[in-house]
C-alpha cells in the first residue's frame, strides 16, 4: 500500500489554507498526515525557527497559503511590513523546504501580479511587461518574487534533485472564512455584510460606490482550494507540456466576470434585503474590468464548479454562523 505523502499546509487558519485543508480531507487525505503550525507556533518570517521545524518535520509537500494580506488601507500604510514579511516567508519556506528534500510546493500568489494596464481577459504572459497599480506595488513584488525563486529552484535543482516548485494565482475569492471587518475587507465579504445589517435594520435603501458597471471576477474558495490539488498533483509531463520554465505561474479565475451592479443584486437577493440598491456616480469605479484567462489552467484539465449564486449562499451561511452571532 503506498503511503499517503505528509503534507505542510502553511497558513491553514486563513481563509485559502483552511479551505485546502477540507479540500485534501475530503479527497481522502487522512488527518494525521497533514502537518500545521499556527503563526505563534511558528512565525515564518524567522528563517531558524523555519529551518527547525523543516529539518523535524520532513514533510514531503508543502501547500504555502501562509502571506500577509490586506486590503489598499492596510498595503499603503503598512508597505514596508507587506513587502519584508512576505519576502522572508516566502524565501524561508521555499529554502528549508529545498534543504529538507521536498520535491513539490505550491505558492499562493495573486492576480495583482500584472500590471495595471494589462489586456483584459489577463494571460500569464502579461507577467513583467508594464507597471504595477501603485497602492498594493510592494505586495505584489513580492509574489513575483515568489513565482521567481520557485521558477529559479527548478532551473537549478529539478535536475539533480527532482525539484518541482509550482504557483498559482487567484482572482478576488470569497467565501467561509472571508474577512468581513468594516473598513478593510473585499468587495463580496463587505455587501454581504452591508446587506445584512440594512436587512437587520430595515434601512429603506442601500447606497454602492461608484455605477455599478465595472466588472470583477469572483472564485468560490473551495473551488480555489480544489484548483490548487490539481496543479499539485498534475502529471509532471503534462504539467511542463503547459508551462515554460521561466513563465510557470497559472492563472485561477471563474472565467467570466459580472458587474458590480449584478453582484449587489445577487447579494442583496441571497441575504433577503427587501429595500432598495442605489449607485453612488459621484464616486471612482476603479478600473472597468479585471479578469483572469484561465486558459491556461481549463487546458490542464480543471474549471470552477461553484456558481455564483450557490456560491453566495453558502458565503452567507457562513457569516451568519461564525461571523454574525459573535460580532
Ligand atoms: N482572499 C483573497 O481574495 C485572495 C485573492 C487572491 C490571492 N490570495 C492569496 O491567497 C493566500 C492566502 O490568503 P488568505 O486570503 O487565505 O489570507 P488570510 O486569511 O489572511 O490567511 C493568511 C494566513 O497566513 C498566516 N500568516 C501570516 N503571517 C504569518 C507569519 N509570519 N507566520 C506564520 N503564519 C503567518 C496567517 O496567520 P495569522 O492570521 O495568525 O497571522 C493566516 O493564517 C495569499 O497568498 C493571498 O495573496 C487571496
Amino acid at each position: 500500500m503506498t503511503q499517503h505523502p505528509k503534507i505542510y499546509v502553511a497558513g491553514h487558519r486563513g481563509m485559502v489554507g483552511s479551505a485546502i485543508v477540507r479540500q485534501l480531507l475530503a479527497q481522502g487525505h487522512p488527518a494525521e498526515r497533514i502537518v500545521t503550525r499556527t503563526h505563534a507556533e511558528l512565525d515564518l518570517t524567522n528563517q531558524a525557527v523555519v529551518n527547525a521545524f523543516f529539518a523535524e518535520e520532513k514533510p514531503d509537500q508543502v501547500y504555502l497559503a501562509a502571506a500577509k494580506v490586506g486590503g489598499i488601507h492596510a498595503n499603503n500604510t503598512y508597505p514596508a511590513e507587506f513587502i519584508y514579511q512576505n519576502l522572508m516567508m516566502q524565501a524561508n519556506v521555499i529554502n528549508a523546504a529545498f534543504r529538507n528534500g521536498v520535491q513539490k510546493l505550491l505558492f499562493l500568489g495573486s492576480s495583482c501580479i500584472y500590471p495595471k494596464l494589462a489586456p483584459q481577459p489577463m494571460r500569464e504572459d502579461a507577467l513583467l511587461t508594464g507597471p504595477l497599480e501603485p497602492t498594493n506595488e510592494p505586495y505584489a513584488v513580492a509574489k513575483i518574487a515568489g513565482i521567481k525563486l520557485c521558477e529559479s529552484y527548478n532551473r537549478q535543482y529539478g535536475q539533480s534533485h527532482g525539484v518541482d516548485y509550482r504557483s498559482v494565482m487567484p482572482t478576488n475569492l470569497y467565501g467561509p472564512g472571508d474577512n468581513y471587518h468594516p473598513e478593510n475587507s473585499h468587495v463580496i465579504p463587505a455587501l454581504i455584510r452591508r446587506f445584512h445589517e440594512a436587512k437587520v435594520s430595515q434601512a429603506p435603501s442601500v447606497t454602492i460606490w461608484g455605477t455599478g458597471t465595472p466588472r470583477r471576477e469572483f472564485l468560490y474558495v473551495d473551488d480555489m482550494a480544489g484548483a490548487s490539488v490539481h496543479v499539485m498533483n498534475l502529471d509532471k509531463a503534462i504539467y511542463d507540456q503547459h508551462t515554460q520554465p521561466m513563465l510557470s505561474h497559472i492563472n485561477v479565475g471563474y472565467g467570466e466576470d459580472v458587474t458590480i451592479r449584478e453582484v449587489a443584486q445577487a447579494i442583496s437577493k441571497t441575504v433577503g434585503y427587501q429595500g432598495e440598491i442605489t449607485f453612488d456616480t459621484t464616486k471612482p469605479d476603479g478600473t472597468p474590468r479585471k479578469l483572469m484567462d484561465t486558459s491556461r489552467l481549463n487546458a490542464l484539465g480543471w474549471k470552477a464548479q461553484m456558481g455564483l449564486e450557490a456560491g453566495l449562499h453558502a458565503a452567507y451561511q457562513d457569516f451568519l454562523i461564525n461571523y454574525a452571532s459573535k460580532n
